[in-house]
């Protein structure tokens, strides 16, 4: 039932099949006729299959931001043991009795490699975050790293929904709704509650995983932008159906209001036949994303990469943005391209998935990441700075990086672990020093 990955995990991801679109209704079925038709829960469902709803909105929020859906199960997933607290490893949630939130302008290298037989689960690495878990509000930032694929164990998260944005390696996910792969450049979402299992397309994956304690994610209002662009809805892509028939002991982990609880259950739980309705895993490649710009002056504020946004209860006020920096053409006349200099109410954790970011000419490693949390002045480096000035204002194309940010409404508090980490940069402030006084009254 799994594979220790590489060649056959590949072989299978190489064949999926998807289903397109966001937010709105799928069905899919691994075997003709496991579907019921008219209705959700018949006397009897098809094929002496169990009915199951999993919820990922209260019943009675508004239509346009409800999310459900309706599982076929060899066996429910009330047919299991008792959970009982097994160590949480590297992985840590909000809030954080014991963490920093600190002032200063931070940066961290990529995590070190894991010991040989890390899965993504045990390769798991809490950075920091903010909110609540138990209160389905904040976020928290992980990065992973991770030289082996799950093997008889599944993982889901209650706490919150996880967007995962591989940097390095392929991903298999398996999910109760079917399978998904994710490269790097494409970023991959797992509902709050939905078992998975992570095999690994390489020899080794890293990457970065906001979760989301707060609101679903969604795509962002267009407004005057009109009815097409940023990221489209049809590029989202869920999985089709596929389960396990498998019986013998597979452990299920679940991170549960901050701390991870197992079972084993006698059956795989990846067992769902087939599937309807609007709360899915997916993926989305980040490549497609429509990038949209200034064609006269200055430079639209970074809003306009967001790619998904968990809202809050203050409208334009997200609980976090997820924004893309995308190759792209900059070609405003009389004008600084690169990022402007900026203190934000907003925390803003940024990662690069590969080459480099055009507001830092170095020290901002693919797998690493900066965090500058609310307040914090930043912008770029003098070099850049300088270069920025001076340049001659040609259209220019970006497109040798791809660079991300988590942008989020509390500040980032730091784990211990990713304040004392031996891979946090010292002396990121000297990026901003020799930014010299041109002032001439
Ligand atoms: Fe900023």
């Amino acid at each position: 039932m799994t594979s220790t990955g590489g060649e056959q995990a590949r072989k299978t991801a190489e064949g999926l099949e998807y289903l397109s679109g966001f937010g709105n209704e799928h069905s899919s079925e691994a075997v003709p006729g496991a579907l019921p038709h008219g209705r959700n829960s018949p006397q009897r469902a098809p094929l002496g299959l169990y009915a199951e709803q999993l919820s990922g909105t209260a019943f009675t929020e508004p239509r346009h931001s409800n999310r459900r859906s309706w599982l076929y199960r060899i066996r429910p997933s009330a047919a299991h043991p008792a959970f009982t607290r097994i160590d949480n490893g590297a992985l840590r949630s909000a809030p954080f009795p014991e963490g920093v939130t600190d002032p200063n302008r931070l940066r961290w290298n990529p995590l070190p490699e894991p010991a040989t037989g890390t899965d993504f689960l045990a390769g798991l690495w809490t950075l920091g975050g903010n909110g609540d878990a138990a209160q389905r509000s904040g976020m928290a930032v992980h990065l992973y790293a991770a030289n082996a694929s799950m093997t008889g164990r599944v993982f889901s998260d209650s706490d919150g929904e996880l967007l995962i944005v591989p940097e390095r390696g392929g991903l298999l996910l398996r999910t109760e709704f079917g399978l998904l792969r994710a490269e790097p450049g494409h970023v991959a979402l797992i509902p709050r509650g939905v078992r998975f299992r992570v095999e690994l397309l390489d020899e080794t994956a890293r990457g970065y995983v906001c979760e989301n304690y707060g609101q679903p994610f969604v795509l962002p209002e267009l407004g005057p932008i009109g009815a097409n662009g940023l990221a489209n809805a049809r590029d989202f892509l869920a999985p089709t159906a596929a389960y396990e028939d498998v019986e013998g002991p597979v452990e299920v982990v679940t991170k549960y209001c901050g701390n991870l609880w197992s079972a084993t259950y006698g059956h795989s739980p990846l067992d769902v036949v087939a599937w309807h309705g609007n709360l899915v895993p997916y993926v989305y490649d980040l490549r497609r994303f429509n990038v949209i710009g200034s064609i006269s002056y200055d430079h639209p504020d970074p809003s306009i990469f967001t790619v998904l946004t968990s809202p809050s209860d203050t409208p334009g006020l997200a609980g976090v943005d997820f924004v893309v920096f995308a190759p792209r053409w900059l070609v405003g006349e009389d004008t600084f391209r690169p990022p402007y200099f900026h203190r934000n109410v907003m925390s803003e954790y940024m990662g690069l998935i590969e080459g480099a970011y055009d507001a830092k000419a170095e020290g901002f490693l693919p797998g690493g990441g900066s965090l500058h949390n609310m307040m914090s002045a930043h912008g770029p480096d003098r070099d850049t700075f300088e270069k920025a000035s001076a340049a001659g204002l040609k259209p220019q194309k970006l497109d040798d990086g791809l660079a991300f940010m988590f942008e989020t409404r509390w500040p980032v508090t730091l784990t211990p672990q990713a304040a004392q980490a031996g891979h946090l940069q010292r002396g990121y402030d000297g990026v901003w020093q020799g930014l010299e006084r041109h002032f001439r009254p």
